[in-house]
């Protein structure tokens, strides 16, 4: 209980408080709003960008033996290629929301780095968390059995 009257300060719902109280839970609210939105926004915001791919790559011997068995392959040149069936496709890296990078975690799940939640599917669509844009897509020509994407 505060000594006297001058202690005391009215909260917006009219209750007396004293003013170490108020000042306290003033501080925890702005403590708890400051951290909520820090993590709400900081979620992977120092994750480099992603790459921009453009022009024509073809897959190694390695990769294209990866790429069958795993039915998916992340490329440091910007490019993540799936295998969904007997049907070979290729996307960006780039993300279409604010540049993350993206990784694909399966051949159903490409994966922003940079806000995770935002999720790609086998066809590129976005799952709408941050955007609902398609990664941007490329030809992939099969010429028995060497894959070669070009953008
Ligand atoms: S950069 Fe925001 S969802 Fe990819």
């Amino acid at each position: 209980m505060p000594d006297n009257k001058l202690d005391l300060l009215k909260t917006a719902a009219g209750q007396e408080v004293s003013r170490t109280q108020f000042l306290y839970t003033g501080c925890q609210i702005a403590l708890a709003v400051s951290l909520g939105m820090a993590s709400f926004s900081c979620a992977n915001e120092s994750t480099p960008d992603g790459v921009q791919f453009s022009g024509t790559l073809t897959l190694s011997a390695a990769q294209k033996s990866s790429l069958d068995s795993n039915l998916f392959l992340n490329l440091e040149q910007g490019v993540i290629v799936i295998k969904d069936g007997s049907v070979y496709r290729a996307f960006s890296r780039l993300c279409p929301h604010e540049s993350g990078q993206i990784t694909a975690r399966s051949w159903l799940s490409l994966e922003c780095e940079r806000h995770l939640g935002q999720v790609f599917n086998q066809n590129g669509a976005g799952n709408g968390f941050r955007t609902s844009v398609a990664l941007k897509s490329y030809t992939v020509t099969d010429n028995a059995g060497t894959l070669t994407i070009s953008g």
